[in-house]
């Protein structure tokens, strides 16, 4: 027997959630979902969730199970009792409000990938046929069009946690899917816009949403490739992208981090204002005896660091 110990809510009856567990003998071969849906069917029909298509397409029944996200669909329920468990603890997708049971609002998550408008942008009029791509145009946004919009990634972004201001995982894996789709003629607007607050460079590449997606979209990558784009199309007026040009300059420049101008050159050298929000920290630093180095010496073997960026820039 297994313990399926899930996080029940019915705000109309009970302000505040629980967990409620249940003694449960998985059937071989069943997926999280099947044991749901015969725990549903069977024993409590008023447990709620998301399901339909069964086959990891629709993107309904995301879920956390052992704390993380998933498709209940998709993953065999037994494969969720490694290392001696005996009990699989199911939740709702996090980041999101719950409505009820493992049932989310994904009203926010829908909201921001409209915020980065998922349609092509075309200055003339669509031509009478198809818009045609040659395999290697399609391949540049193959990944980002295989998302299912199932929510796992929201769910388990750690920079949502933290910052509900920002994008999302999934809104910018669709947003790549436009800025380098070669039919589209608004990727300079396109990376002007997400190169704002709350775009791509809040992402804190932890790589959660990877791990979690059930598909090739894998957005941090996505990610990544939308950044190179906005830095191709000069668009570096903004603290992310002076952060990276400052860690490329550095490393380039000595083979490792000068932590005194990556701040500053982050901040950008005129922006006032920002300079002087960095001042306490520096005081503190300074104060915790964790001021870098004044003098930022090369490592032994930058000729070798060098090289590496001759070869990458070839
Ligand atoms: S890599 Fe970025 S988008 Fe993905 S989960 Fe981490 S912070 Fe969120
Ligand atoms: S990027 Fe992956 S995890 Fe995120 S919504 Fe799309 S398919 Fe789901
Ligand atoms: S039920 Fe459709 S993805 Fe799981």
């Amino acid at each position: 027997m297994t313990t399926f110990r899930i996080k029940r809510f019915n705000p109309e009856k009970q302000a505040d959630p629980y967990w409620e567990d249940i003694e449960y003998d998985i059937p071989p071969g069943a997926t999280l979902l099947d044991c749901l849906n015969d725990i549903k069917w069977t024993r409590d029909g008023t447990l709620s969730y998301r399901m339909s298509c069964r086959s990891a397409i629709c993107g309904s029944c995301g879920m956390k199970a052992n704390g993380h996200a998933l498709l209940a669909c998709q993953r065999q329920a037994e494969h969720l009792l490694k290392d001696g468990r005996d009990t699989i603890t199911i939740e709702p997708m996090g980041n999101m409000p719950v409505i009820k049971d493992l049932v989310v609002d994904m009203g926010e998550f829908w909201e921001k990938v409209n915020q980065v408008k998922p349609y092509l942008k075309e200055k003339e009029k669509p031509p009478e046929k198809e818009r045609r791509q040659s395999p290697e145009q399609f391949k540049l946004i193959d990944d980002a069009s295989t998302c299912i919009m199932c929510g796992c990634c929201y769910s388990d972004c750690n920079t949502l946690e933290v910052d509900k201001n920002f994008l999302g995982p999934a809104a910018l894996a669709k947003a790549q899917r436009f800025v380098q789709d070669s039919r589209d003629e608004g990727t300079g607007e396109r990376v002007r816009e997400l190169s704002e607050a709350g775009g791509i460079w809040d992402c804190t590449h932890c790589a959660e949403c990877v791990e979690r997606c059930p598909k090739p979209a894998q957005p941090m990558y996505r990610i990544k490739e939308i950044m190179s784009v906005a830095l191709e199309e000069g668009v570096t007026n903004n603290n992310g992208a002076r952060h990276a040009l400052s860690f490329v300059k550095s490393i380039k420049h000595s083979g490792r981090l000068n932590e005194n101008t990556l701040p500053v050159e982050s901040m950008g050298y005129f922006n006032i204002k920002g300079l002087m929000e960095l001042v306490p920290v520096g005081l503190r630093m300074l104060l915790k005896g964790k001021i870098p180095p004044i003098i930022h010496k090369n490592i032994d073997d930058v000729e070798d660091v060098r090289r590496i960026f001759r070869e990458l820039g070839e």
